[in-house]
Order: C-alpha cells, then structure tokens, then sequence
C-alpha cells in the first residue's frame, strides 16, 4: 500500500486468490486427517456424511465468509464491526482466535512429522521394511520427547519466518506449481494401492456404506471436518475475500476451491484404503495411520523412494500453505486491532503456539497415560477445536450473513452491483438462512447427547 487513502491491496486476479485459498484449505487435513478419521469412523458412512455437510453446511459457510470479506474488506473483527456496528457479532471472532491456537499447536506436530519422513525416506529407511517394522519405526519416532518437538519447532519457525516477512504470496506462487506435482504423486499412489493383492476390501470400506458404524461422534466430526478441511469457521476466508476485487464472481470461486479440497480427500481416502488392507494395517490405527500405509505403498512402486521423498516433501509445503493461513488469521488480529507491530506479534504468538503444542506432542510419548474425558491431549484440543469452536463460528457466521446483512447487501455482493446473473441467490440464502444453522445446530447438540 502506498498511502492511507490508497484502496486495499488485492489479489492479482482470481488465480491469486485460488491458489491462496487452495493452498489454505489443501493441507494435512486432507491427506493426513481425512484418511485417518475415516479410518477410525468405520469408512464410507463417515464419508456420505461428510460429503453432505460439505454441499449444504460448507459451501454456504464459504461463500458467506467470502462475501463478509469482499463487502467489509476486512478480516474477522472489522468485518463484523463494519457490517453491523455497534452489536456484539464480533465476540465470535474469539472463537476464530481461540481455535487458531489450539489447531496450530497440534499441526505444527503433524508437520513436524512429515519432515522427519522426508529425511527418513532420503536416508532410505524404508527400504526392504516389512508393514510392522514400518509401524515400530512410526511409533519408536513419535514416542520421543525431543526429535518430534524439534522438528514441531523447526516447522513454525518456518511458518512464523514466512508470515513475518509477509511472503506468504511468494510461497503460494511455488505452491501453484508444486502442488499439482502432488497431485500427479497421489494419483500415481491410488494407482499402485488399488491394484495391490486384496485391495478390494479397501473398495469396499470406502464405498459400500455401513450405517450401522455411523455413531453420533462419527456425525460430530464429519461436520467438525468439513469446516477444518475447508478452512471454515475461523475467518481465514472472510480475510482472503476481502482481497478480492470487486469483478469476481464469488459463487464459481467458492464451488472450485470446494471442489478441489474434496477430490484430493478422496484421492488421499483411495491412496490409503486398498493399501491398508492388502498389508494387514489397522483402519482405525488413529494419527499413524498415513505414516505407515504410504511409505508401504511406496515399496512397491518403481522409483519408490525417489517419490517417497518427493511426496513428504510436498506434504510439508502443503503443510506451509495451510499453517501460515492459520497465522495470519491471530497475527492479522493483534496488528489491526491493537496496533502491535507484526513481527513482535508474529513472534509471540508463534512461541506460545509451539509451548502449547508441547503436551500435543509427548501425549504420543511420555505424556501417554493423560486422559481427559477419555481422550488424550492432542485428541483433546482437536476436538475443541474441530468439533466445537469451528462449527460455531460457522454457525456465527451464517446467521451474521442469512439474518443481519440485508439480502439487498448479499444480492449486491453476489451479483457484483448487478452485473451478473445470480439465479442461485434463493437457493444460497435458503441455505444460510435455513439449512446450515439448523443441520450444525442439530449435529452439535446430537454429537453431545443433548437431542
Ligand atoms: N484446511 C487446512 C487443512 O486441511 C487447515 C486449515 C488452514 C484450517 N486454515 C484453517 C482449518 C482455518 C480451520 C480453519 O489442512
């Protein structure tokens, strides 16, 4: 920005703002937590559920959050204070804080993970491992109490350095070339696993539903995954949006980026399942579960270890993408509302998150026989915050947007001041208005026994 009165920077066009809010909502959860999850919730069931909170409950909550940005043209707090000053709207963006905290702590540990792999696989560890030695190498790493935290460390120092020297464009740039690399790697692993001895058992726990599995937890954290998958309910998109420029057309905006975070899921869901049957590896293994299967399939693949590293590698940059988003969205909120200086707030705020995803880490380790309310530690803060704080923003924020903003606002901001036909607007307002809030209420108060 050159001068005060000089308009808000935005994206260079919508590719910009694609691959920035592709590369938050592509991450970890899409490759690590997708799989795993639908592991431990018993497979398809889990999946047409989540697929159904993605189209009713998340496109809305997305194009919400767009179109809150792109209106105010500002993050989470300020959005809420422009569009309806003088209401308490905005104490829902503490939730969005809070659950940044909490989802950066356990992340950064997840991410740590994926570098630690990617110099096991450069050293060759794999090679000529059988499916339990593979699972011992796993467990025997994370079970340590100071090379998990280091690279914990190593990865939001990453993160904390990008957001700090404000070069998150830059990385997103890489991201757009790199990540269809990623791409081209798991469509070649979902080759290999689907053709493995026994991989149709795989088939099957993916795609012939079970609802005799489908237990209210299993309905709570679909909903939960649909807003962590999608980077929802947090303001990280209300923030992307109000970057957009006024031309763009939100509705084809939100249904790609839905899109693409939902197939590459799947594809990950397809790289996973045939595997872990055709090698004897638990479905519900939990957190492990990516870490053992992968590096199994990788070893039956021709040039197996050279895309081995290459695929860790990338799944820490996806990691990047993702985490700097989450940053950004605490950091943004200390330099807008309090006037602090971005890099002494990007700082503290990034060693905070570190001490705080400490006892995430260990409960892997020495921290083991923790339990509250039967989960362990790093359970425990995802599920506050996937299960709770996300879908409640969410909830916030579809109502703000169904109930506060004039639909003449929404229709203004839909349509682009007229612009543009906008057939769907009754169908999108129905949504917000009705659907969404009502299914997330509904599945929130199942998932704790009170309907
Ligand atoms: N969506 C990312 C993933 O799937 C994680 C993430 C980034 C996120 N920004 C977010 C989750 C905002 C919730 C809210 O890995």
């Amino acid at each position: 920005m050159t001068s005060e009165v000089s308009k808000r920077e935005s994206f260079s066009g919508k590719y910009g703002f694609i691959a920035a809010a592709a590369g938050s909502a592509i991450g970890l959860g899409n490759i690590w937590k997708f799989p795993y999850i639908t592991g431990v919730h018993g497979g398809s069931a889990f999946i047409l559920v989540y697929l159904i909170c993605i189209l009713l409950i998340g496109l809305p909550v997305m194009l919400s959050e767009i179109t809150m940005g792109r209106r105010s043209q500002k993050g989470i707090f300020g959005s809420y204070k422009k569009l309806a000053p003088g209401t308490p709207w905005f104490f829902s963006g503490y939730m969005g804080i809070a659950a940044a905290f909490l989802i950066l702590s356990f992340y950064g540990v997840v991410a740590g993970w994926t570098m630690e792999y990617v110099l096991k696989a450069i050293g060759g560890s794999f090679s000529g491992k059988t499916p339990d030695q593979i699972n011992a190498m796993f467990e025997s790493f994370i079970g340590q109490t100071l090379k998990p935290v280091f690279w914990q460390t190593g990865f939001m120092a990453f993160t904390g350095a990008i957001v700090i020297a404000g070069i998150k464009n830059g990385i997103e740039k890489y991201s757009k070339i790199l990540m269809p690399v990623l791409l081209m790697i798991l469509l070649l692993l979902c080759a290999r696993s689907v053709t493995l001895d026994g991989a149709s058992k795989g088939f099957e726990f993916l795609f012939k539903p079970d609802f005799s599995k489908l237990t209210r937890e299993a309905i709570l954290a679909a909903l939960g995954h649909a807003f962590f998958s999608l980077s929802l309910g947090m303001g990280t998109l209300i923030t992307y949006g109000s970057y957009l420029k006024k031309n763009e057309n939100l509705v084809p905006l939100a249904i790609q980026i839905t899109i693409a975070d939902t197939v590459i899921a799947l594809l990950a869901g397809i790289a996973i399942f045939p595997a872990v049957f055709a090698f004897g590896i638990e479905p519900t293994a939990g957190p492990s579960l990516v870490f053992v299967t992968l590096p199994n399939v990788f070893q039956h693949m021709p040039l197996g270890n050279f895309f081995c590293v290459l695929f860790f590698l990338l799944l820490f940059i996806a990691a990047l993408t993702s985490s700097i988003s989450i940053l950004e969205v605490v950091v943004a909120h200390l330099v807008e509302d309090f006037n602090i200086s971005r890099k002494p707030a990007a700082i503290a705020i990034t060693i905070v998150m570190i001490l705080f995803g400490i006892p995430s880490s260990l409960s892997f380790g020495s921290l083991s026989g923790l339990s509250v309310f039967g989960l362990s530690f790093f359970d425990l803060v995802d599920h506050i915050a996937s299960n709770f704080l996300l879908p409640l923003g969410g909830l916030c924020i579809v109502l703000f947007v169904g109930w506060q903003l004039k639909p003449g606002d929404v229709k203004d901001e839909l349509s682009n001041g007229g612009t543009i036909e906008t057939g769907y607007l009754k169908i999108f307002l129905f949504l917000t208005k009705i659907v969404a809030p009502i299914a997330i209420a509904a599945i929130f108060f199942h998932g704790l026994k009170i309907i």
